[in-house]
């Protein structure tokens, strides 16, 4: 039987590392509800979220996945002692590549620091014992979502999802898309738990960047989050198709213009469609709402087909944003997990600071789009840094882009062919 991610032992290098500044790096038990707390209280402070309620923290607690290892840094001399001054929370997930195929990942999520002790190397220490811990699994990569794009570069992840903000002036839209033949119904979030995954799961390898997710990730975007005060704000439609099978569905909220009741804001939370007559129906749907004059759509792909179904395509707003992170660890394994655009031979040199991706790599492609991938002597098509690598890696990025930015050198142009995919990648949700 594999170790679970939780048994781990932590890693060495980052303990020694804080024990010198007389900080404790420790692996936090998860099933023990009172460190459990402690732990969620410092990552939740972290966050800057409002202190959470008993009943939230004995909920979240209930939903915690047993693959979820926490981690915490302890400062004997802090004034909550048994609260960490640090966090981490990571587990693995599936992550869509290239191919319909998924590659293991180690998803990073939780990296607080708390300000009594922000800029001394804690994070840093965190964040690189993640990296080992996700080698000592075997995990080929390791994935985050940020909350400022200014902190993991150092780290060698780097942007290989991106995703779009809609700002929709519905007055000016006529939906000239087609016309959906299911039928769309209001429901309950209780109703969608399990339909509604299901759905989420057909998508997710249809789309690199995509990951496999469930429990506390998916409840909360259904407004069944215990102590979410907003939740009850939220409506929930599902699409059903004309043989009454669910294949889509949205989570949305009003707000009210006080000035002008027919000015109301719609903000679409979510919005999965499993077929291109779902996604219309759904997506009409929230276009037409009457009293409504503004929908905004947070983290939609950058290959939204919307502004295609309507006739006004200035009346979309649009503001992009790097969402889903990437940092190759394990190069033959992360690169064999995904299909290319090109058969045949690309060597290409990586420049890892940390030394995990750094060599020259030969990845041989096959007509099936298959790749065997290994260390070879032989001269490089192209050279770049592992974070280079990570933006190339979903299929998202250009590498004629990274070139003309001066972040890696050689044939672009081959490594496009090889390494561009046909679906834009993209992640849904935050973690
Ligand atoms: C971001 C955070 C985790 C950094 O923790 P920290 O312990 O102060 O970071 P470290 O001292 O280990 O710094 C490591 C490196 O990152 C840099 N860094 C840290 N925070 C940074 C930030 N917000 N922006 C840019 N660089 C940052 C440091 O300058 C340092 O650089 P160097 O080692 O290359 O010289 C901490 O400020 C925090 O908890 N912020 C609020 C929660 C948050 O945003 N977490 C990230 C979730 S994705």
């Amino acid at each position: 039987m594999s170790t679970r991610s939780a048994d781990l032992p932590i890693d060495e290098t980052s303990r020694a590392r804080l024990a010198a500044q007389g900080l404790r790096l420790a692996v936090v038990d998860g099933t023990d509800a009172a460190a459990y707390e402690a732990w969620f209280r410092a990552e939740t402070r972290g966050f800057h979220n409002a202190t959470p309620t008993p009943e939230t923290i004995a909920t979240r607690h209930r939903l915690l996945g047993k693959d979820r290892r926490l981690v915490g840094v302890f400062d004997d001399t802090a004034g909550i002692p048994e609260q960490p001054v640090a966090t981490t929370i990571c587990w693995p997930a599936d992550l869509t590549v290239p191919g319909r195929r998924a590659v293991p990942a180690w998803a990073v999520s939780g990296v607080t620091v708390a300000q009594t002790h922000r800029r001394r190397g804690i994070a840093r220490a965190l964040v690189e014992a993640e990296l080992r811990t996700a080698l000592a699994q075997d995990l080929p990569v390791a994935m985050l979502t940020v909350s400022e794009s200014t902190i993991y570069s150092r780290f060698g992840y780097s942007p290989a999802a991106f995703a779009r903000d809609l700002t929709i002036s519905t007055r000016r839209v006529r939906w000239t898309g087609p016309e959906p033949r299911g039928r769309v119904q209001l429901v309950t979030g209780e109703q969608l738990r399990e339909d509604g995954l299901a759905i989420v799961e057909r998508v997710r390898l249809g789309r690199p960047g995509e990951m496999s997710y469930s429990g506390h990730l998916w409840t909360r975007q259904l407004g069944l989050a215990p102590g979410d005060a907003d939740s009850r704000k939220l409506q929930i439609v599902r699409y059903d198709d004309p043989d009454g099978v669910p294949q889509g569905f949205a989570v949305y909220e009003l707000v009210e213009d006080p000035a002008d009741y027919a000015d109301h804001e719609l903000k679409l939370h979510t919005l999965v469609a499993a077929t291109t007559d779902a996604y219309a129906g759904l997506w009409r749907y929230v276009l037409e709402m009457d009293l409504v004059a503004t929908v905004t759509a947070h983290l939609r792909p950058v290959d939204e087909p919307l502004r295609w179904m309507i006739d006004d395509f200035r009346a979309v707003r649009v503001n992009e944003l790097d969402h889903l992170w990437v940092r190759v660890l394990d190069v033959p394994a992360a690169l064999a997990a995904r299909t290319y655009g090109a058969p045949g031979r690309l060597v290409i040199a990586i420049d890892d600071p940390l030394g995990f991706a750094a060599g020259t790599w030969a990845v041989d492609v096959a007509d099936t789009g298959e790749a065997t991938v290994r260390a070879t002597d032989d001269p490089a098509d192209a050279s770049m840094s592992v974070n280079a690598l990570g933006s190339l890696y979903l299929g998202g990025v250009p590498a004629r882009t990274l070139a003309a930015a001066g972040l890696l050198t050689g044939d672009a142009e081959r490594l496009d062919r090889f390494f561009r995919a046909p679906v834009e990648p993209y992640l849904s949700i935050w973690f």
